[in-house]
């Protein structure tokens, strides 16, 4: 039979899922492969600490060239994580001839042009289903089994320590920092926690389903990127009153001209599927015109759902291998020279149901200012809830609006918000409740 070989750079939390699934399922692996997978090679600075699994001698080395240059190694497996070194070795491996599978989300989103160029030029594959979503297999999805689709929408809950976070808030009320460690504990969180609080990991992953699903280049920089940090338990409590919950949506949308790439928190109807995605799970819903609208559900983080997509890539690349299919999977799901050039719609050009919070005096006459200047700005309420006084000097008044753009409600609450009876700065947060 012949093999597959594998070299691993980076010995974390991935990399050692990895390595449990060669020691659980190698024989499985070669059964639906027709040859064996093997894992030649781990290169890490850290060859010395317990990861609770066993390895041949010879297989670990701090010297990373034992993996890129070996002739031995067919596919090298990137899981160090971050911008440098990660990418040097991956263009060097490239060069190389190796094929590459990632879970490196950060690297692809934002140099992924200069590696896939680089990949294109060598006759090389590169795979990146574990940046997205974990164990979901929603990149193989939009690359093959739906191929023959226009996709309309993706969207997302893509960051499980910021859904943990929610979920928790939600069902529990607790605060914000405690939370975040025990995500943090449990092995979801990036190794610096504020790309996944402040939405830059979900940006990343979304950054690349759009790119997948509308076959155009998108700008990283140009992706709007707000996190959960400033979620106050009162607008958890509002939400669900309301009958929405909040949960960090990654929204990517294209009419065929232009597109929308977006994080940020947001409301959805309880009666959404998607609301009902909890905890670490991550969930992907999108809409083709022959497919209609269909949704992945599980595990989005952790070290065994994250190398089950890693391996998936691994054998993948085996196959190609072993039939002589070169480059049969365009690497962004589109042919290299019909990758096009969407724009990305502007943030003011948004149209959404907005939740504002204002924070004001309770006195007479109040709600007739606000409800003007949101009238003058062609801002429509749907509805509104304020809460019985309770002694208290400021009080919430919420209202829910209809169909606004967003220039019009960040001019009305800025008028708003210099008046002499509003207290706080206004709270915003979109509302999604028009899915196709
Ligand atoms: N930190 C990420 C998360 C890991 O919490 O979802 C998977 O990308």
């Amino acid at each position: 039979m012949k093999s597959i070989k594998v070299g691993l750079l980076g010995f974390g939390t991935i990399g050692t899922g990895v390595v449990r699934v060669f020691q659980r399922n190698a024989e499985l692996m070669a059964k639906r492969i027709g040859q064996s997978v093997e894992l030649v090679k781990i290169a890490d600075l850290d060859i010395t600490s317990d990861r609770g699994v066993t390895l041949p001698q010879g297989v670990l080395t701090t010297d990373v060239e034992e993996v890129i240059s070996n002739p031995e190694v067919d596919v090298v497996v990137e899981l160090i994580g971050g911008y440098e070194p990660a990418k040097s070795f991956i263009l060097k491996a490239i060069a190389n001839g190796k094929h590459i599978v990632t879970a490196n989300k950060a690297l692809m989103a934002v140099h992924g042009q200069e590696i896939i160029s680089a990949a294109n030029k060598n006759g090389v594959q590169v795979m990146f289903e574990a940046a997205v979503g974990g164990g979901i297999p929603i990149i193989s999805a939009i690359k093959e089994n739906l191929c023959a689709n226009r996709f309309s929408t993706v969207l997302g809950i893509l960051n499980g320590t910021c859904n943990y976070i929610l979920t928790k808030m939600t069902d529990e009320g607790s605060d914000f920092a405690p939370v975040l460690k025990e995500a943090q504990e449990l092995g979801y969180a990036e190794a610096d926690p504020t790309f996944d609080v402040e939405g830059v990991d979900t940006a990343h992953k979304i950054a690349l389903l759009a790119a997948l699903c509308f076959g155009t280049r998108v700008d990283f920089d140009q992706v709007y990127t707000e996190g959960v940090s400033n979620i106050a338990a009162i607008d958890i409590q509002f939400a669900t009153q309301m009958g929405y919950k909040i949960k960090l949506l990654a929204i990517g949308k294209s009419n065929g001209e232009q597109i929308e790439v977006r994080v940020h928190p947001t409301m959805i109807p309880k009666s959404y599927q998607l609301s009902e995605v909890d905890g670490v799970f991550n969930a992907v819903r999108l809409s083709g015109d022959f497919l209609g609208p269909a949704m992945l559900y599980g595990s989005g983080a952790g070290m065994d759902a994250t190398a089950s997509a890693v391996m998936g890539d691994v054998m993948a690349i085996g196959r190609d291998m072993a039939s002589g299919a070169k480059g049969r999977t365009p690497i962004m799901a589109y042919c290299a020279d019909q990758v096009g050039e969407l724009p990305i719609k502007q943030m003011s050009d948004i149209v959404s149901h907005y939740y504002l919070r204002f924070t004001t005096v309770d006195r007479p006459g109040v709600l007739a200012q606000i409800s003007g200047i949101l009238g003058k700005y062609d801002i429509s309420i749907q509805s509104m809830i304020q809460p019985e006084r309770h002694e208290a000097d400021a009080v919430p008044i919420v209202l829910m609006t209809h169909d606004a753009k967003e220039s019009n409600i960040n001019q009305a609450l800025a008028e708003i918000d210099q008046l002499e009876i509003v207290q706080q700065p206004t709270r915003l947060i979109r509302v999604e409740n028009s899915l196709d």
